[in-house]
């Protein structure tokens, strides 16, 4: 009785993290990194544990003082990079009211704050009336029916080359979804380069509104789908970048339903990835570019990420591009991102850029980890998004 009306107040009020902490490590050696894998289920990890980097931890008040014992005995140093997350989202959602929402109609976005999945599509959808080379299309709903809508940018017409961006796969990665709106918005208001030409760009900004909505108003850091697979436990969700059908459930997700990397009780058993997948199969040219958008560690990823070594055929192509699109990155405002090889990060099974290239065979295909590098982490002020 006691744990349901805990469980009842929690979903009420939405979940607190109060005196929640995010602990950096120092950088970890092999044998260090190795064994904090084996942590996986008993923390959520916001940076994976690879050796020669430092890795985030968040932990709850209670966990504390056990992780403090567990890294001192492996020789790990840490600190407290957050020290309180409740008080950090509650700062955030306090500025957030203070924002006016999307004026519906108008097509105007700002970038100065964080949009409710069904702004982005009315957003989309604004714009779609107002110009003769976009539209939109429902590639389907998601397992609680929200909408999931498609820009599509047409002007060079039948025949040119596609490219496919794919964001918010993450629930908590908030900037993933506002980074589709700025390209979006950048590609119709500040195309020097005249993409529009020759480039037809097909964009869904919200691929995982349940679990967005859900990391907007009940708990903000929920990352997986909501869909329900009878856990004795009560876990819900489905981590929808491990749910994909190429070297399915072989390395970094796991069979536990209450894991942040659940990969799902077969591949495509979430409606929104099957929603994508039938989407960028209809599409004709083959998409020479898919992209997904994640966040955080500033980090531009090339496939395979399922094993160490596995790369495709025109892997040097794609590593190049990586390495160009880095360098043209930091141009505009000195943020530094690394390209590097997505298993070289930790080997992960099942992730939407291996089917994309493996699969779907696009030639080029990346994940792109937005900002910060942990400062905030996921939680990135609205102020972070445009410039410096
Ligand atoms: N942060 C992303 C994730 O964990 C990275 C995915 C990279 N791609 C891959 N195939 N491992 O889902
Ligand atoms: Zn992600």
């Amino acid at each position: 009785l006691l744990v349901l009306f805990c469980l009842a107040v929690v979903s009420a009020s939405g979940r607190s993290y109060d005196k929640y902490t995010l602990i950096r490590t120092s950088p970890l050696s092999f044998e260090q990194a190795l064994e904090l894998r084996q942590w996986e289920n008993d923390y959520d990890f916001w940076r994976p544990a690879r050796s020669g980097l430092s890795t985030d931890i968040m932990v709850g008040p209670t966990q504390k003082l056990y992780l403090s014992h567990q890294l001192t005995r492996l020789g790990i140093q840490f600190a407290e990079v957050i020290p309180d997350l409740g008080k950090l989202i509650k700062s955030q959602q306090l500025a957030a009211e203070s924002k006016r929402s999307y004026g519906r109609g108008d097509g105007r976005i700002n970038f100065d704050q964080y949009y409710s999945h069904d702004e982005l599509n009315a957003y989309i959808d604004d714009l779609a009336t107002q110009n003769d080379f976009l539209s939109t299309v429902s590639i389907g709903q998601s397992y609680e029916g929200r909408d999931m809508r498609v820009l599509q940018i047409t002007k060079a017409g039948p025949g040119a080359p596609n490219i496919w961006i794919e964001a918010g796969i993450h629930a908590r990665e908030w900037i993933s979804p506002a980074m589709a709106t700025y390209i979006i918005d950048s590609l119709l208001n500040n195309d020097q380069d005249g993409f529009l030409d020759k480039l037809n760009f097909h964009i869904l900004p919200s691929a995982n509104p349940d679990g967005y909505e859900h990391s907007r108003n009940s708990d903000r850091l929920w990352r997986k789908t909501r869909s329900n697979y009878n856990s004795i436990l009560l876990c819900k969700g489905v981590d929808g970048n491990r749910n994909w059908d190429f070297h399915f459930a072989e390395s970094g997700a796991s069979n536990n339903k209450c894991s942040e990397t659940y990969h799902g009780p077969e591949a495509f058993s979430e409606v929104e990835m099957k929603n994508i997948r039938d989407y960028v199969l209809s599409l004709d040219p083959v998409p020479v570019l898919s992209q997904c958008l994640h966040s955080y560690s500033q980090l531009w990823l090339w496939p395979y990420g399922y094993d160490y070594g596995a790369y495709p055929d025109n892997y040097e192509e794609i590593r190049d591009l990586a390495e160009e699109a880095v360098k043209a990155l930091e141009a505009v405002h000195g943020t530094v991102f690394d390209p590097i090889n997505s298993a070289d990060l930790y080997p992960a099974a099942g992730a939407s850029d291996d089917w994309y290239k493996g699969v779907l065979k696009s030639r080029f295909a990346y994940t792109v980890e937005l900002r910060d590098t942990g400062r905030h982490g996921f939680i990135l002020p609205p102020d972070r998004k445009s410039t410096r």
